[in-house]
């Protein structure tokens, strides 16, 4: 399985935004490795939600208001920030630019963006953090906890800035639309900072591959306390969708926490990420910092989160659209437009900076 087309030299001039990528990226992946990409859990009820319940915000303008002088700056776990988006972890990246990891942490070095490297990533941690931007680290808690805190030594060693533990995905979800599309890794694909996958034991008669193999390895709040204990860096937990999960995180030493459905990959039948804000934003009270991702495809979805308790935002699948299409450089175009798209937003809603958002009049259906 290969990629399809070669990643264009340029960006063309009718790409001006995230949706111009996908529509690119369609006619160049391989129909397999995009229903991979695109593709949600089950009926795609909840993929399907993320976007429209984005849509269904509404933004009542304010006119004439001064807003000369404003920008898009914050402070994250500590790191001065020029605007609130932040490239999510998203696995495999050779699968859709031959350069893969390298390529999105070179847009993130010359944007300034904090690039989250995916525990499954096909490029060392290492060699991602090697290219001068800054970076994150996500885990996925391994069965062995001495494997784990392998990863974290590793990622501190390279200079990642946070740890993002993502929480959501114990099992992978039902994912029909790959299946369907007979998407598999190709072969010598592999995780390049894990070890090497060992069969799993045979099940015994009448045992269950979910709860008696996947979920007995899966982790637990102690582990995410452990983690906290284990690391000098900021620890987000990522996959928040319960209020009383987000104070659990919080209370286990989170520096944060990540209200996200993964995209809508794991669970169908999740809320929208969006309709799950408010309320986790409510409980937490400022208590800590919250990162927001699943359907961000405008400045203006950043808007609305950050309206709704985001802090930040975090794109998945755009910046892939954008890697598959002009590598680097279009990720790097993606940011910047992005940005420009809040901006706009933010002047045209009488917005200076990110604190004012919070009090705009974003009115929910
Ligand atoms: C993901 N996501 C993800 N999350 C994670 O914590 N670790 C991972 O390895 C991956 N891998 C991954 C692969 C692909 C192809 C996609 C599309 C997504 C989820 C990702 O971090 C993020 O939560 C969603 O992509 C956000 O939704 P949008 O922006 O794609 O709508």
């Amino acid at each position: 399985m290969t990629r399809a087309a070669a990643p264009l030299p340029a960006i063309p001039p009718d790409i001006v935004s995230a949706g111009d990528y996908e529509r690119y990226a369609e006619k160049m992946l391989d129909p397999r490795i995009l229903a991979y990409l695109a593709g949600g859990a089950g009926d795609e009820i909840t993929l399907r939600a993320n976007t429209q319940a984005l849509e269904a915000l509404t933004l009542i303008p304010r006119v004439l208001a001064d807003v000369a002088g404003g920008h898009t700056r914050l402070t994250l776990a500590g790191e001065a920030l020029s605007h609130p988006f932040i490239l999510a972890p998203v696995g495999w990246q050779k699968l859709f630019h031959p350069q893969g990891e390298l390529a999105s942490a070179q847009a993130s070095a010359v944007m300034q963006t904090p690039f989250a490297v995916s525990c499954m990533a096909t490029e060392t941690i290492e060699a991602v953090a090697g290219q001068g931007g800054p970076v994150w680290f996500q885990i996925y808690m391994q069965p062995a906890r001495a494997d784990t805190e392998a990863l974290v030594r590793r990622a501190e060693a390279a200079g990642c800035r946070a740890l993002l533990v993502t929480v959501d995905a114990p099992i992978g979800g039902i994912r029909n639309r790959a299946q369907r599309a007979g998407f598999a890794l190709p072969p010598g694909m592999v995780a390049a900072n894990l070890p090497p996958e060992t069969a799993p034991p045979a099940l015994k008669p009448g045992e269950s591959a979910v709860f008696d193999a996947m979920m007995r390895a899966a982790p637990g709040w102690a582990d995410i306390a452990w983690l906290v204990g284990a690391t000098r860096l900021p620890v987000f937990v990522k996959g928040i969708l319960h209020p009383d999960d987000a104070a659990r995180a919080v209370d286990a030493g989170a520096a944060g926490v990540m209200v996200s459905n993964h995209g809508g990959r794991v669970l169908d039948g999740a809320p929208a990420a969006i309709a799950a804000l408010p309320a986790i934003a409510a409980r937490l009270n400022e208590a800590a910092p919250i990162l927001f991702d699943s359907g961000v495809r405008r400045g203006s979805d950043a808007f609305k989160a950050i309206a709704l308790g985001a802090d930040a935002v975090m794109i998945g699948r755009p910046y892939i659209w954008a890697l598959s299409v002009a590598g680097a450089l279009g990720v790097a175009h993606l940011i910047r437009t992005l940005r420009e798209e809040l901006e706009i937003t933010m002047a045209l809603m009488g917005c200076r900076t990110l604190a004012d958002i919070r009090q705009s009049d974003v009115r929910r259906p």
